[in-house]
This record gives C-alpha cells, structure tokens and sequence, in this order.
C-alpha cells in the first residue's frame, strides 16, 4: 500500500519566490546548506560577491556541494564537490571540470549540470525562486522578485529574528495575517493585554498577489506605536507566499517591519521578522527591543507548534469565524488562485471592503 499523497493545495506554492535569507548570513566566498520546500539547496556567494543557490547533491554521486568549497574553474566562479571534486558552474550548473578523468577519454563533460535556483538579493534581503519542477525549469521565473520599496531606509534590515516553527505551512502563515491572536498569544507589558480590546474598522483592498490595510492612524492602544509619536500613519500588505510588511510613518521616520515565512523541511517553517528604520532612537534602543521582538515571535512559533499536535492527532476542520477569520481565509483563496492560474492568470478573488473585529 502506497502512502497518502498530500493534498497540492495544502503545500507550500511553487513558481514562486521565497525569502531566503538575510543578506549577512551568506558571506563572501562561502556557501551553507539549507532546506527549501524539502529541497537541499546550497546558498552561497561567490569570492565577487553574487549570491547563487543550487541543488546541493552532486550529480555524480550525490555529495552535498555545501561540504566543499568554492573554486573558479576557466575564469568562471564553481563550486566544488568535497568527494571526487567535479566542479559546477554557479551561473550555469554546467559542470567545468571532473578532475580524474583523462584527456583520453570521451565524455559530454559539459551536459552534465547540477540544477540552480534563480535568486535576488536587494536591500539586504536573498530571495530565491522555487519551480514547480526543477528539471525541466528553464531557469526563467514566472514573476519578478520582490521588491521592497526605494524611500525604505538603509541598505539593509537593522534588526533581524528568526523563530522556527513546526506544523502545517498554511497555518504558519495564517499567524502572519490573523488580527484575533495578538492579544492572546502576545501578551506582554508593552503589547495591549486583551482587557483593552476596542472595537476596530479596516479598509483592506487588493494588491497584485496579496492585500493591503490602507495607511491609517494606527490604534490607540497599541503601545509600541507611540514610540515614533507624531501623526504617524501604519499601512500593512500581504503578499503570496508569505510576506508581511508593515509601514509606519510620520513625516520624519519611516519604520518597516517586515515578516517572511520560509518552508524548510517538511511540516517546518522559518520565521524571519526584519527590520529597517532611520529613526536614531530605534538604533540606541535595540539592545532592549531584540530580546522583546525575539519573545513576539517565539510565541507565534510556540502556539503553532502546540497547534500541530492536535492538528496530527486529530485531523480537525478548521472553523471560520466572520471579520476576524477573513484574512485567513483570503490568504487560502489566493493561494487557490495561484494554484489554479499561475503568476501570469492569476486573477485576485479579493474586492475592496471594511472588516470589522475588536482587539
Ligand atoms: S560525488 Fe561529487 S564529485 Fe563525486
Ligand atoms: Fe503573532
């Protein structure tokens, strides 16, 4: 008897972009093995500094690329495998060179090629685009990364978190966009406690693949807002798969906090909340805010974790209650979108309407 097939529409996308890794993480001249979507992908960056990302299994016999190092090979940058040291075109994957084989020999050295993942890398952020199937990918991505706005500061995030998660992908990203949690799960001396729900009316609207709660002044009784004081304005996109960028600004400072949840092994996500600002005080203060953002977002990795169990042992059907379940369920019904048409058909089932909750 084979094993249950999972449900397409329950999987993380593909032909599509996820957040990588921060920029910092791969330095130059290095490479580190990562799971994408399941996949080992070696991510590294070239001695001249371009980010590359390939499947990290040789194709000769199946060594991990991330256990060698990096050599150039015919003026073009390689990676080289720590076994029989072949080595493999970083732009290309076509291999440049089986080191053990001799001149008399015939072989199509050059058709053999080791798969790579096209990658991004803007404002300190690597981006890396997962095909439907990496065989027979053509190496040109369905869509153009993403990019995050020019008039956000600096060149690259300030404060970077991850937490990891375990269970379903879809109810990780879910996290990122349910309003009705914050109270419960966030509960901190700096956060609102759930007694001081009030009642709450947002404008959302459609983007090209997500939605945005328009720029609007943002709740009195959050107090992590009134840090940057003035008459500040917070704005809030989803986007698929799963980015999350919150803006806050006044006519001095721009803060951006943005969230990417990353597939990694199967039933595990990485979390990844960054930030950028150009407000100094930010800067002074981040020794104490860290280890506060840390706590944030270890809670959503720990409620969903607790989720797993029973959503493992019990198979539950989720329930979806009005205004305050509509963003997950918008999330589902984009991600059904994409499914059905691509990036090039894909048709936003969102229209612009006010929801209402309290928290
Ligand atoms: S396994 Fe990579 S060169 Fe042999
Ligand atoms: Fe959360």
């Amino acid at each position: 008897m084979s094993a249950p097939q999972p449900n397409p529409a329950t999987l993380p996308l593909r032909n599509i972009w996820y957040f990588a890794a921060p920029s910092a993480e791969i330095k130059a001249g290095k490479m580190e093995r990562r799971f994408y979507l399941g996949q080992p992908v070696v991510l590294g960056r070239t001695k001249s500094g371009r980010v590359f990302a390939m499947r990290d299994v040789c194709p000769h016999r199946a060594a991990p690329f991330s256990a060698g190092q990096q050599s150039d090979e015919q003026g073009r940058a390689c990676v080289e495998c720590p076994y029989h040291g072949w080595k493999f075109d970083v732009e290309d994957g076509t291999c440049r060179k089986i080191p053990a084989l001799s001149e008399r020999e015939v072989f199509a050295r050059e058709k053999v090629r080791a798969p790579i993942y096209p990658t991004h890398e803007q404002k300190g952020l690597i981006w890396i685009y997962i095909p439907d199937d990496l065989r027979r990918f053509d190496g040109v991505p369905d869509l153009d990364p993403p990019h995050i706005p020019d008039d956000i500061p600096g060149p690259a995030p300030k404060m970077i978190i991850h937490a990891k998660a375990e269970g379903p992908y879809d109810e990780a990203v879910i996290g990122l966009v349910d309003p009705a949690h914050t109270p419960f799960v966030h509960q901190q001396w700096f956060w609102r406690r759930p007694g001081d729900a009030s009642e709450k009316v947002k404008d959302y609207e459609p983007t090209a693949f997500g939605f945005r709660m328009k720029p609007h002044r943002p709740s009195s009784n959050g107090r992590a807002y009134k840090l940057i004081g003035g008459a500040a304005t917070t704005e809030i996109e989803f986007r698929l798969p799963a980015t999350r960028l919150e803006t806050i600004r006044n006519e001095k400072y721009t803060i951006l906090g943005l969230t990417c949840i990353t597939p990694t092994e199967d039933n595990r996500a990485l979390i990844t909340q960054m930030f950028f600002w150009n407000m100094p005080l930010l800067s002074v203060l981040k020794p104490f805010t860290y280890p506060l953002a840390k706590t944030f977002l270890g809670q959503d990795g720990a409620i969903l974790s607790a989720q797993n169990e029973n959503i493992a042992l019990a198979k539950p059907v989720m329930l979806y209650a009005g205004d305050p379940d509509r963003l997950a369920q918008w999330y589902l019904a984009l991600k059904r979108a994409y499914l059905a048409g691509g990036a090039d058909k894909f048709e936003n089932p969102i229209e612009a309407t006010q929801l209402y909750w309290r928290t």
